[in-house]
């Protein structure tokens, strides 16, 4: 370790930052550390009850990685328009897991999701002997009224390969609510979990049934259904929703019970986040909470989002600049199989912050 570089530094950081597991995930998850065997390797120094996993059950690891991946590629498109766009920029984003904002909270619920969405499609796929397609030979046949769409009168019957969504919540749980190490308060440990949770019921409590029709020439006279989660950007959404609506919460006096802040506020249920500090507001660059502020970042001078340049530049105010993008235009398919396109190169006036 005598000479390393900027990128390995903080990825150092994170792994050796004892009470972030999710730092872990995130940095095994990003484009920097992909070596499967040596997750195994670095998880050992963090809670001996992930090392144990990961010498049991290593193919579930590579599983978890992913689903990390999947999480860290969702916020970072969930927030793209944002001041804070979920750069997993080693440096600032140990220190966004270190807080407890909603932006951790997003963090910890997307990630969560992520693993459980992973590890249950590596099951649908038979990628894991430990699991395979949910077993619904228990399952109550399906109510007709539910599914919608069919012929009337047609007979259902489970089949085809539903997702074990109870596998990867179970998994998901294992690897994500590990024990800390001391030093954490009891209250964001309640909090972070909280927002685990959260993360896997956005997946397990939106399970979609799909069905397929049999008979001849389609007549329906039989059908079979499977349930399949939800697609990952629709839990994207949702969390992005609860993001929005994230609830304030502080440490009752047991030390045990979180209470939400303000009066008359209904307490948060298990699928909302929740988070008990303010964010900063992430205009400038900050080393403390993990801002890299938006000077240069691309704005809309027409919405009032907050993609819009008033919100996003902070009042800076923005300048234009002139691009010249290369690209594909005029495509057209030759038998077969190829496109040829020709390229155009195209001026497109950007608006960037000051
Ligand atoms: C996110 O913001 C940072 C800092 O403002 C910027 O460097 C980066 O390009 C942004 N990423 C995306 C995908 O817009
Ligand atoms: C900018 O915002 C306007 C109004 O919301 C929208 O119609 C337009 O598509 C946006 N432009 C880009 C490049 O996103
Ligand atoms: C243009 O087409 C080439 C191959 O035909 C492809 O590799 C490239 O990704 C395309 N670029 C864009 C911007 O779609």
């Amino acid at each position: 370790m005598l000479a390393i570089s900027r990128s390995q530094l903080g990825l150092f950081f994170i792994l050796l930052c004892p009470t972030n597991i999710i730092g872990l995930w995130w940095a095994v998850g990003s484009p920097l550390v992909m070596d499967p065997n040596s997750i195994c390797r670095k998880t050992k120094r963090l809670a001996g009850r992930q090392a144990e996993l990961c010498q049991t059950e290593p193919e579930i690891i590579n599983e978890v990685a992913k689903g990390a991946k999947l999480g860290v590629r969702e916020c970072q498109y969930q927030f793209r328009y944002r001041r804070w766009n979920c750069t997993s920029h080693n440096k600032y984003f140990g220190k966004i897991l270190q807080q407890d904002i909603r932006e951790t909270a997003f963090v910890y619920a997307i990630t969560s999701a992520g693993v459980t969405y992973a590890v249950t499609q590596a099951c649908s796929m038979g990628e894991l002997l430990q699991c395979g397609c949910e077993a619904t030979r228990s399952r109550a046949p399906p109510v007709p009224t539910t599914l919608g769409g069919g012929a009337d009168g047609s007979a259902w019957e489970w089949g085809g390969c539903g997702d074990d969504v109870e596998f990867g919540y179970e998994k998901s749980k294992q690897f994500m609510d590990a024990k800390r190490k001391k030093g954490k308060s009891d209250i964001r440990t309640l909090i972070d979990l909280h927002n685990n949770e959260a993360g896997r019921l956005a997946v397990k409590n939106y399970m979609r049934t799909e069905c397929k029709c049999h008979g001849l020439s389609g007549s329906c006279t039989l059908r079979t259904c499977w349930k399949k989660m939800p697609h990952f950007r629709e839990v994207g959404d949702r969390l992005l929703e609860k993001f929005n609506g994230a609830f304030k919460v502080m440490g009752g006096n047991d030390g045990k019970t979180l209470i939400p802040v303000g009066q008359n506020i209904k307490p948060p249920d298990k699928q909302d986040l929740i988070y008990s500090a303010d964010s900063p507001d992430f205009c400038l660059a900050n080393r403390k909470t993990g801002s890299l502020g938006t000077r240069g970042r691309v704005c809309n001078s027409t919405a009032m989002d907050t993609s819009g340049c008033d919100l996003l530049c902070c009042g800076r105010g923005y300048r234009e600049e002139t691009v010249i993008l290369e690209e594909n235009c005029s495509c057209r398919f030759h038998w077969c199989c190829v496109v040829q396109c020709k390229k155009c190169t195209i001026r497109k006036d950007l608006n960037l912050c000051l």
